[in-house]
């Protein structure tokens, strides 16, 4: 005998009321963006996993519970359960040009040296970390790379099988070209020997999966900015600025540098705000530039003794303002490398040929 709540739910009912759950980012159904996976109906019981985009999204239990409600508001549906994941989807240019597991890279640059950038690429890394991303860091900084002193790691990275390891710190893969230079000492770099260094830092290094992976680029816009750039498939750039109104000129060079390489900029972000510097000059050439502005970062003694002892602000003092400020760039960050994602077509025949091209022999850089 049939009774009313033996009535079927169909799978048709469910994502029909799925489909009026909008990502915010993305701006489309959570259907339609392949959010809901192994979807099972069984009897009046509802089961579905929720896969975001990045695990580095403040609303994701807003948005999970979005789903389970409308799932439940299904008639004839009793019970729903909802499991979230998250994948991080791939920037699909970047296996054109590098043979690593890494789906996103994540540039970090600076007009001029001094402003921060390498603090900002470190707690970057390591916010993002602490969404539950996985995450790497490499420092590319020819001029002065510190992003090993800042994470307090020592040493010099394994070989094993032709293959450099790269070493582990607070949860994140670890390379820096700080690793190779004796501490204090500078030493010139040839185009030629930074190329391979750098292709080596890519390519040689068995890294291990990473949703993300964070460059800290040489300051300026320079010939061995510009040719570094090129040699690394950088799905975002993001630009560091002090808020003087001198630094206005720095930052545009810097944001200017990615378009003429055609990475989107996700943003600026002003660091040292504050009675010394000042503060908005980031806020206004983000406006000037008609790129999004990420937030600011105080001047603030902790920082700077975070970078000196190898700990970290994310770290050390998760609860002051700059940990959170961090955390909320890194979200608006990986949100905005979704969306690149979402929308990007799938490579053309001609990207593809090139990239054949590029991976024979040292080319052109
Ligand atoms: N918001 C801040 N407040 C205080 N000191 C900071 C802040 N940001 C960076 N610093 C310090 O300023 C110095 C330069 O920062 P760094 O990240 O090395 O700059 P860059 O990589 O641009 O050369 C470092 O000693 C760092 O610890
Ligand atoms: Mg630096």
């Amino acid at each position: 005998m049939m009774s009313k709540s033996d009535k079927r739910v169909s799978e048709e009912q469910v994502l029909n009321a799925l489909r009026k759950v909008i990502d915010p980012d993305l701006h489309r159904d959570v259907v339609s963006l392949g959010m809901i996976k192994d979807l099972k109906i069984e009897n009046d019981t509802v089961s579905f996993t929720f896969e975001l985009t990045t695990p580095a999204c403040p609303l994701k239990d807003q948005l999970t519970k979005a789903v389970h409600d409308a799932a439940s508001s299904v008639p004839g549906v009793k019970k729903v359960n909802v499991k979230q994941t998250a994948k991080v989807k791939k920037d699909t240019r970047i296996e054109l040009k590098l043979n690593a597991p890494i789906r996103n890279v994540i540039a970090v640059s600076s007009g001029k040296g001094g402003v921060g950038k390498s603090t900002v690429a470190v707690n970057l890394a390591l916010a993002l970390n602490k969404w539950g991303a996985k995450v790497g860091i490499m420092d590319a900084d020819v001029y002065g790379p510190n992003v090993n002193i800042m994470l307090g790691v020592n040493g010099t990275p394994r070989v094993e099988n032709k293959k450099i390891v790269p070493m582990h710190t607070y949860g994140i893969q670890i390379m820096s070209l700080g690793f190779l230079v004796p501490p204090g000492e500078a030493i010139l770099w040839r185009g030629p020997m930074l190329h391979n260094a750098v292709k080596q830092f890519l390519e040689d290094v068995r890294w291990e999966e990473m949703d993300y992976l964070v460059v800290d680029l040489p300051p300026g816009t320079g010939d061995a900015h510009m040719s570094l750039a090129q040699l690394i498939p950088i799905s975002g750039g993001v630009v560091v600025t002090t808020p003087q109104t001198v630094a206005l000129a720095d930052s545009t060079r810097a944001v200017t540098a990615f378009k003429k390489l055609k990475v989107p900029v996700l943003g600026i972000i002003e660091n040292m705000s504050g009675n010394v510097f000042g503060e908005g000059g980031g806020e206004l050439a983000s406006q000037e530039l008609g790129v999004p502005f990420l937030g600011r970062i105080g001047l603030n003694p902790k920082i700077r003794v975070g970078g000196d002892t190898g700990r970290p602000i994310v770290f050390s003092d998760p609860e002051s303002e700059a940990a959170k400020t961090f955390l909320d760039l890194a979200a608006k960050v990986a949100s905005e490398l979704s969306r690149l994602n979402a929308e990007r077509p799938e490579p053309s025949a001609e990207e593809k040929l090139a990239s054949m091209k590029l991976n024979v022999g040292p080319g052109a850089g």
